[in-house]
């Protein structure tokens, strides 16, 4: 990357090329609030809240950082030595905060609130809101109303979709979540509408925000005006805890923070990583924060799957889920092993391998494909489905194939014996002489390769299922003691 000098705050620094203000201050460890600008979105440059000093034609003069590109020999201020940019982005946010709700004891996003954390960094100011006029909310007519003590209000839980709930008061028309349909859905679901005062955020008449994506929008929302319905008023943020890891739903493997507390996982957010999935995450890959509490199966007494095991002298086939980790897969191959010439290992899924999305999806369900292919493992099942007839026990793991199409799983109802390790208890449970729970990957440490061929390491979450189960790894390795 080419460096190139400016002075900031009257010292000469080093900054990458290419870059806007915003994040050639940041290199530099200045931060600059800002609210509208988000790095994988296309600048709109509207809030004014990034306000730095640049020298130009007439002098230094006030201009947005998110919006001007850094250039050699740039001098640029910012408040440590400017009072006037200081002054001017403590205007921007009394502009903000003027008519704006003082419901943060009740707001989901307190505590992660930009316009909180900039209304910190400024400093607090006095009110200049007369009394007698008090806050005067006037976005769209249809959902606004009058208070008790007269004042107009704006529209409160406004249903936009299926996942997300609006309050219009709050929204500070950054327009992030305009261009997010716009330019990463693909699908302008979103807009702004009336001008000035009166621009308020809505869908088109008559229409629904409804994307595999939407939920996306409450995330880059920088303050609490769009909220998704799973998590709205279910926990403080400041509460949570977050657990770095990647989604296993996906052989994108998008990287995700678990935020989790007392055993719960109340939300699963994206964590950014600019070469897997951005700052994205589909729906689907969100909704594990719900699924991972739900018909889990626990228990099972593994001296007894073992028992089973031991028992059966013809061929044993070992289906491993693309949710196992390279750990789970050694595990296994070893297991596999101790078993001599009768078994065999298969991975995959029954699900049906999607298009990429170009969004946070490869569409291929088979997160870790590429580790069990570079384990030395076939991942297509259809030639376990062709060959059933060989086995006499078939142990699934984290591979729920008759919930995934019971119609091909039907295929392998001829194996007389099923033992399945899963987290869930689902229709392929029901299909076993015996089951033991294990823990779900969220619940899981351990390594993947997505289909970028990239290493990424999975860390476990402290749920209360977690608590009673084990990992298939070491499932694993206690069958193999028990051999
Ligand atoms: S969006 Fe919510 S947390 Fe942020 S300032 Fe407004 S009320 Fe407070
Ligand atoms: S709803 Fe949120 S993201 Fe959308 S314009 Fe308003 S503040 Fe910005
Ligand atoms: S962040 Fe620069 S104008 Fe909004």
């Amino acid at each position: 990357m080419n460096m190139i000098t400016i002075t900031v705050d009257n010292k000469e620094v080093q900054v990458p090329e290419g870059k806007n203000l915003i994040e050639a201050l940041k290199a530099v460890g200045i931060e600059t609030p800002h609210l509208c600008y988000h790095p994988d979105l296309p600048v709109s440059g509207n809030c004014r809240q990034c306000l730095v000093e640049v020298d130009g034609p007439r002098g230094m003069a006030l201009t947005i950082g998110c919006y001007t590109p850094v250039r050699a020999s740039m001098k640029v201020a910012t408040p440590a030595s400017s009072p006037k940019v200081a002054e001017a982005r403590k205007a921007v946010l009394e502009f903000l905060l003027v008519n704006h709700p003082l419901d943060c004891p009740i707001c989901d996003k307190a505590g992660e609130c930009l316009l909180q954390e900039n209304y910190m960094i400024a400093g607090a100011s006095n009110s200049r809101l007369n009394p007698d006029v008090g806050k005067q909310y006037h976005g769209n007519p249809e959902h606004s109303s009058t208070d008790g003590k007269g004042q107009h209000r704006g529209g409160k839980r406004i249903d936009l979709g299926p996942r997300i709930a609006l309050d219009e008061e709050r929204c500070i028309q950054c327009s992030r979540c305009v261009r997010f349909m716009r330019s990463v859905a693909g699908d302008e679901q979103l807009q702004l509408a009336a001008r000035g005062g009166h621009t308020y955020i809505t869908t088109f008449p008559g229409e629904k925000l409804d994307h595999p994506y939407d939920r996306c929008v409450t995330d880059i929302c920088p303050v609490g005006a769009l909220t998704d319905k799973a998590f709205r008023f279910r926990k403080r943020v400041w509460a949570l805890s977050r657990i770095p890891t990647v989604s296993m739903d996906d052989s994108l493997g998008a990287n995700i923070w678990a935020d989790h507390a007392d055993g719960v996982v109340y939300r699963v957010m994206p964590r950014c990583n600019p070469e897997v999935n951005r700052s994205w995450l589909s729906n689907a890959a969100k909704d594990v924060a719900q699924k991972i509490h739900e018909n889990r199966l626990l228990g099972g007494n593994v001296s007894e799957a073992a028992k089973i095991i031991k028992e059966t002298k013809g061929k044993k086939a070992i289906v491993l889920g693309g949710s196992c980790t390279m750990e789970d897969i050694a595990a296994f191959k070893k297991l596999a092993e101790s078993f001599g010439s009768t078994a065999e290992l298969f991975g995959g899924s029954l699900l049906p391998i999607q298009k990429a999305d170009g969004i946070a999806r490869s569409g291929d369900p088979v997160a870790n494909r590429a580790g069990l292919e570079k384990a030395g493992i076939n991942t297509n099942l259809s030639e376990l489905l062709k060959r059933a007839d060989e086995f006499e026990l078939i142990i699934t793991v984290a591979a729920d194939l008759w919930d995934e199409s019971p119609k091909e799983a039907s295929g392998l109802d001829k194996i007389p014996k099923h033992i399945a390790l899963s987290p869930f208890n689902g229709s392929t449970t029901k299909k076993t002489i015996f089951s033991i729970g294990i823990r779900h990957w969220l619940e899981n440490s351990g390594t993947m390769i997505n289909c970028k061929n990239m290493e990424q390491k999975l860390q476990e979450t402290p749920t209360n299922e977690a608590a009673q189960t084990e990992s298939a790894r070491s499932i694993a390795e206690k069958l193999r003691d028990e051999d």
